[in-house]
């Protein structure tokens, strides 16, 4: 029996997230949390093993392969629904699967165009910055295309601390709603962009760069995708020494990220009122 392996990572947008799917830059940096997907050649209906697909899953595997012939697994440590990129990394891991099972060597932008067609399953019209990062496994600034604009970056100085809402975020239907209250938030997603380029001036100074996302979430709150789950946890990071935290993502649940020199005393507080929480990133990893 042949088989393929495809790796990818999640992803965690710093900076830029909803204006980036109105022509603004984006700034979104790849996580040591990825995804695994072994394929393999076999008799009998494609199927996925050791798990129920959801209908999205379900659905995009349906795209992606023939209807008999294939058993995949798939085994991810990045969390699902929080806005840490796992159908992006699960779409990229199942492109470089396919492609290591034909013996092909996929260009970068073949990987990319094959995985915004998987992602567009679970997110609609998606900006692709998701798949971007993840196919690329460096921190990058993205303007979307076509074609879409990229630029490498260095990771930010300092860690970034994930703390979880515990609840699902909805991308597709929170991109959907901030459509519907334009033009009126317009004037914030503006102001998201023209911070996302200050953030990337400063993103070895931490001191500069953690007020500047906690300014970000504020215009997020404009854009109306906080929740007041997710404003409490950017009161918890900031109460307990971050230099600035911001909801990442879609908004409506996921995570919040916060940016501190010392990611402990947040872990802590997270650990003390039940949040769970995941040192992301950070200079020593
Ligand atoms: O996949 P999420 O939840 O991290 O959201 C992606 C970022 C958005 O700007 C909200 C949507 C997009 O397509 O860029």
């Amino acid at each position: 029996m042949s088989s393929g392996r495809g790796r990818a990572p999640g992803k965690l947008i710093l900076c830029g997230e909803h204006a980036v799917v109105y022509g603004h830059p984006a700034i979104a940096l790849p996580l040591e949390l990825a995804t695994d997907i072994e394929l393999a050649r076999c008799e009998g209906p494609t199927r996925l093993l050791g798990a129920e697909p959801d209908a999205r899953l379900a659905e995009a595997l349906r795209r992606a392969l023939p209807e008999r012939g294939f058993a995949l697994t798939v085994a991810s440590d990045v969390p699902i629904g929080r806005g840490m990129g796992s159908s992006a990394a699960l779409s990229v891991a199942l492109v470089r699967a396919q492609a290591d099972l034909e013996g092909a060597s996929l260009p970068h932008g073949a990987v990319v165009a094959r995985a915004l067609e998987l992602e567009a399953v679970f997110h609609g019209r998606p900006s692709g910055v998701d798949v971007e990062v993840s196919a690329r496994g460096e921190p990058i600034r993205f303007w979307r295309g076509p074609p879409a604009r990229i630029e490498p970056l260095p990771l930010p100085a300092g860690a970034l601390v994930a703390l979880d809402s515990g609840a699902g975020a909805d991308t597709a239907e929170m991109v959907a709603g901030v459509a519907e209250r334009r033009p009126a938030v317009d004037r914030a997603l503006d102001a998201i962009g023209a911070l996302v380029q200050v953030c990337t001036d400063v993103l070895g100074d931490p001191e500069a760069l953690g007020p500047l996302l906690t300014e970000n979430h504020r215009l997020l709150c404009e854009v109306g995708v906080s929740t007041s789950r997710l404003d409490e946890l950017v009161a918890l990071a900031c109460g307990a020494g971050a230099l600035g935290a911001k909801l990442s993502g879609s908004g409506g649940g996921g995570v919040v990220l916060a940016l501190a020199r010392d990611p402990e005393p947040i872990l802590r507080a997270a650990a003390h009122v039940g949040v769970q929480a995941w040192c992301c990133v950070s200079e020593d990893s």
